[in-house]
């Protein structure tokens, strides 16, 4: 507990890569609106993370507008800039200094065996030692992030855990060297919310395109919906289908009401569902389930600079934190 009652301080940040979907939602982005109720919180744009895998000036162009929309998603969700601190993390500069210091205590080795550095190398079709040296940097300055607000807790999905074990090390021999400056952070994971795509194969995931973007019309959602793969031996109208292999069934179970999912079930095993039909109810189900969230985020879209002022805001406040942290670290590392 802290002293203002609450049981810690989160610090979490997402990649902005524009609107968010139903996946975020579901998965990240309601827990961190839920955590806010017991613990300080902290979230962030992480848009030099962004520069890690951007090349040229069409994608950097991309950036700005990528963090309106996602902030307007956050704020939309239920994230309370009178409640947490939001912010871009280019604005706050600190965690360039930091993450500078950080990598006079970060043996190369460790950044080469992090598992998510190997994927996003295979990934991009290039190899160590072609790669930019701010990609093998990456978890050293998603350390500064975290650090540089003491934070202690950090809500991420099992894919971030290795970060987070490299996080604490680097700690560990900071405060080894240095004294003890900082808390060792902890994951706090987030339960995979396994929202199915819309071809049924794979998780909702934009780079799929499979997706379902909060912010999209009701219209849009229906129309993206009618698309979606259903249980593939269901051929004709006549044809029973078999919810379990179905992802518009597994979709249903999560966002229409918990009454209707016995008689979807029943309806489609005997036929007396249309698939047409079943994702027009679909559809309906989730943009009633999105319907504040797309009222609010309409209304915070038409305040002219409400989006601005919350982000310089919070970069001020995060700014007066992060300025006190790099001052104690100067002075532990004989620089003040
Ligand atoms: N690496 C995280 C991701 O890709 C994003 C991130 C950057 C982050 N800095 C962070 C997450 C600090 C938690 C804490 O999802
Ligand atoms: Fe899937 Fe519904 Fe078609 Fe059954 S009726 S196969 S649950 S879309």
């Amino acid at each position: 507990m802290t002293s203002d009652g609450k049981k810690g301080t989160i610090f979490s940040g997402m990649r902005p890569t524009g609107k968010l979907h139903l996946g975020n939602y579901m998965g990240a982005l309601e827990n961190w609106v839920t955590l806010q109720n017991d613990y300080n919180c902290i979230y962030c744009a992480v848009d030099i993370h962004a520069l890690t895998t951007l090349d040229g000036a069409t994608d950097v162009a991309e950036i700005k507008p990528n963090i309106h929309d996602m902030i307007l998603d956050w704020l939309a969700a239920g994230i309370d800039p009178e409640e947490s601190l939001v912010f871009v993390q280019s604005s706050v500069p600190e965690v360039m200094t930091l993450h500078t210091l950080l990598s006079m205590v970060t043996p190369l080795g460790w950044l080469l065996r992090v598992p998510t550095f190997k994927e996003k190398v295979r990934q991009m079709d290039e190899t160590e030692e072609s790669v930019n040296y701010g990609l093998v940097g990456y978890p050293v300055l998603q350390t500064a992030d975290i650090i540089l607000y003491k934070a202690d807790t950090v809500p991420v999905g099992k894919d971030q855990v290795p970060h987070l074990e490299l996080a604490r090390e680097i700690v560990r021999r900071f405060n080894n060297h240095y004294g003890e400056t900082f808390p060792e952070p902890q994951a706090k994971l987030t339960e995979d919310a396994l929202i199915v795509g819309l071809d049924g194969q794979n998780k909702m995931s934009k780079s799929l395109d499979n997706h379902l973007e909060l912010a999209d019309s009701p219209e849009e959602t229906a129309k993206r919906v009618a698309t979606a793969f259903t249980d593939p031996q269901r051929l004709r109208r006549a044809d029973p289908g078999r919810p379990e292999v179905c992802n518009v069934y597994s979709l249903h179970k999560t966002f229409s009401p918990a009454g209707d999912i016995a008689t979807i079930h029943e309806e489609c095993t005997t036929a007396a569902r249309g698939c047409v039909d079943c994702k027009r109810h679909l559809a309906a189900s989730i943009n009633n389930y999105l319907e504040s969230f797309r009222e609010r985020r309409r209304e915070f879209e038409s305040r002219p600079s409400y989006v601005q002022d919350v982000l310089e805001d919070g970069a001020k406040k995060a700014q007066a934190i992060a300025q006190k942290t790099i001052q104690e670290v100067y002075e532990k590392m004989g620089l003040a």
